[in-house]
């Protein structure tokens, strides 16, 4: 791939090669043109939503508070003039030119991609040192931030915060984020970010699921499509001097029983398919205010085309397509234009064929992508 100014003049190879997952990253520069201001504003009338993620964080008088969204509109009226930040996840569900630059980053499968989100602060706001377990861009919008990196490995937070603050931060590298400038962060990276002007930071972040989450959703995957016949039945069973015990024969039959459960990589290829576009419990899909019939719909997309929404997903693997937790109905011979879809999130009127405008207008109904000319832009 070409060099990105996005990753400081580098290639998306030579980023993950030197960077990912690896050491921070400054970049000078890095976006030009974020478009219209997410201003406080508006960020705030997002955070009184219920089908937005949002909280706010406060030092006061050296003690952290949290405190979750939604929230009311006087909570925001009360706010001093200093030390506070309001943060909301996955902005780029409500906003087109949030979404699209969140997908700028599509040189990360978008299997990792999670979401970005935008905190606004005004001076002395910040959310404590700390570190995650995910990637993290930091973007800074407007104003200034200041930021400080570590590279300890301790894990030791202060005790009775409701936010994770590590109690003894060493400041390795400090950099002051101007609009603009950018900083890559690996996971567990400790990071001490805090506003010198009022101003916004993007953080473009990444999935990084725990493995007993990863393990228990694949259990609730298995047992929703276990089917496994018979009862147990011991036609040979022996008289037992102690009746209390269970019997080494219980055990041995139990034993063949339960492998019966079984999996494979397709197993964890469907799993991952669907988990990984299961939308996130707030998000809900609007259906068509003044919903087309199927003639009207395959007119619309003949003049423009179709566009994922904001909140939906598509993956793809070995010919299966998964879409906000479900897999979409697809002939084989469209697997091509699905990808396409899929990688792009969008359809101009050329490609889309006859076959797959079955699959497309059930997919409309339920909201889950539109028709191009309809979007506003
Ligand atoms: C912030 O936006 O100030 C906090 C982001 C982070 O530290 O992950
Ligand atoms: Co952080």
């Amino acid at each position: 791939m070409k060099p990105l100014t996005l990753l400081g003049g580098l290639t998306p190879e030579q980023f993950l090669q030197d960077y990912w997952h690896k050491k921070p990253f400054l970049i000078r520069g890095a976006v030009s043109d974020v478009g219209p201001h997410v201003d406080f504003k508006w960020l705030s009338e997002l955070a009184m939503r219920e089908d937005a993620e949002s909280r706010l964080i406060e030092n006061r008088n050296g003690r952290w508070h949290l405190e979750r969204g939604p929230f009311r509109p006087a909570r925001f009226r009360k706010l001093g003039e200093t030390d506070w930040t309001i943060l909301v996840q996955g902005v780029n569900q409500h906003l087109p030119h949030i979404d699209e630059l969140l997908w700028r980053f599509n040189f990360i499968p978008y299997a990792r991609l999670d979401d970005l989100m935008i905190s606004y602060a005004p001076p002395g706001g910040t959310v404590g040192p700390h570190f995650d377990a995910y990637d993290v861009f930091l973007l800074q919008v407007g104003g200034k931030k200041r930021w400080q990196i570590s590279s300890q490995n301790d894990d030791d937070f202060i005790e009775d915060a409701p936010i994770r603050v590590l109690k003894d931060f060493r400041v390795e590298e400090e950099y002051v984020l101007e609009h603009g400038d950018m900083l890559y962060l690996p996971p567990k990276c400790a990071h001490y970010g805090v506003a010198l002007e009022p101003g916004m930071t993007y953080s473009i972040g990444f999935r990084a699921p725990p493995v007993q989450e990863l393990a228990t959703q694949f259990l609730v995957y298995l047992q929703d499509r276990l089917c496994l016949d018979g009862v147990y039945a011991d036609p040979d069973l022996k008289l037992q001097n102690d009746p209390a015990r269970i019997g080494d024969e219980m055990i041995d039959k139990v034993t063949d029983m339960l492998k019966g459960i079984s999996w494979d990589r397709d197993t964890v290829s469907d799993f991952l398919g669907h988990y990984l576009t299961e939308p996130k419990p707030h998000v809900f899909y609007d259906a068509p205010d003044d919903e087309l019939d199927e003639e009207e719909f395959a007119e619309a997309l003949a003049e423009g085309g179709v566009v994922l929404d904001l909140k939906s997903l598509i993956l793809f693997r070995d010919g299966m397509f998964y879409c906000n937790g479900e897999i979409l109905e697809t002939e084989p011979d469209d697997v091509a234009l699905w990808q396409q879809f899929a990688n792009t999130r969008k359809l101009s009127s050329g490609d889309i064929s006859a076959s797959i405008l079955g699959t497309l207008y059930d997919g409309y109904t339920a909201g889950y992508w539109h028709p191009a000319k309809s979007v506003a832009k």
